[in-house]
């Protein structure tokens, strides 16, 4: 857990990190190539969310700046309500912000058409899932190899034999979901996340729904990943024990960040939580996704990864 990230990655609202941003058109735009950026992979810029509108709005996010380091396990955690999966659902591209900036990559996510978004989404964004989303009808090996399918884009056999291998599923390939265990389910889709070698991957509660045994297993392929090839990813969790995987810890409190914990231990986590006016969160605050307000963008739809997506664009 003692990856060395540069101490500009890791700056949340920093404005030196800001400014050195190219918000560049998603027609334009190509990869960053500064230092700052090679080390950021991706970054909200005063990003604002509200739902509805006068006196019924809901401010879901509140000016919220932070930078994500490439490479890095970073999770953020909050009270319920705090607007943890609407930063999540942002950053992909699953959501529209009511202003401010998303970058992947330099890539201005925040303005793409919904064509350029399906393509960002399957080019260079994973997304997990609380509740798996994996296709009911296709084996554990077909739900990992879809999205590289419905992009039409080669698959690296040797790459899905190691990935397969990795998340321990080497002989649950030919189950369909309903034969697997939940903590089997989430590895595949941990794996389908994966096998596209995206530059980011978003996860909002991928143990919500798991017991302690498969939490600590997808956790653990979660930040072997991170440690082995690299890998960037932002996991949302209510669990004090999940975030001790992760390199980082930002809090969001009232669609604010309020804490921003580099590598913190458990105990750390635990205090920031006991402490200070922000609800105590706990696993069993956990909604499934199926409950989350955020509704109008079903991950089902929006996701690359689902079959109903192969016709966007
Ligand atoms: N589609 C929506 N319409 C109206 N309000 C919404 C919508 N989506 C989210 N909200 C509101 O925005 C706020 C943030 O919601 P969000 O789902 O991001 O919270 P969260 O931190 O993920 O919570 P949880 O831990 O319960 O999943 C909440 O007050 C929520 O009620
Ligand atoms: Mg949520």
């Amino acid at each position: 857990m003692s990856r060395a990230i540069p101490a500009h990655a890791r700056t949340t609202g920093s404005h030196s990190a800001v400014t050195t941003a190219e918000p560049s058109s998603p027609t334009t735009a190509t990869n960053s190539t500064s230092d700052d950026d090679d080390a950021i992979v991706a970054r909200a810029i005063d990003l604002t969310k509200t739902y509805g509108n006068a006196e019924a709005a809901v401010t879901a996010l509140d000016h919220v700046s932070v930078d994500f380091a490439r490479g890095q396990l970073t999770a953020i955690m909050g009270p319920s309500g705090s607007g943890k999966s609407t930063l999540m659902h942002c950053m992909a591209g699953l959501d529209r912000p009511s202003s401010g900036t998303v970058l992947v990559e330099g890539l201005e996510v925040s303005s793409m058409s919904q064509r350029q978004l399906t393509r960002l989404r399957r080019q260079r964004i994973g997304f997990i899932f609380q509740s798996f989303n994996l296709v009911p009808t296709l084996t554990a090996k077909e739900n990992i190899l879809l999205p590289l399918q419905i992009a039409r884009r080669p698959i690296d056999m040797e790459w899905f034999t190691h990935v397969v291998d990795v998340v321990g599923l080497a002989d649950r390939l030919d189950h369909r979901p309903s034969q697997l265990s939940g903590g089997q389910q989430q590895r595949v889709a941990c794996a389908r996340a994966l096998m596209s070698r995206p530059a980011v991957i978003f996860a909002d509660e991928p143990t919500g729904n798991l017991d302690s045994r498969s939490s600590r297993e997808v956790l653990e392929f979660l930040r072997d990943s991170v440690r082995q090839y690299g890998q960037s990813i932002v996991m949302v969790t209510h669990d004090p024990r999940a975030a001790s995987y992760a390199d980082r810890v930002v809090v969001l409190a009232d669609g604010r960040i309020i804490q921003d914990m580099d590598d913190p231990g458990y105990d750390q986590i635990l205090e920031v939580f006991a402490s200070d006016d922000t609800d105590s969160p706990t696993v069993a605050d956990s909604p499934t996704v199926a409950d989350s307000p955020t509704g109008t963008d079903s991950p089902a739809d929006a996701v690359s990864h689902a079959p109903t997506d192969g016709d966007r664009s």
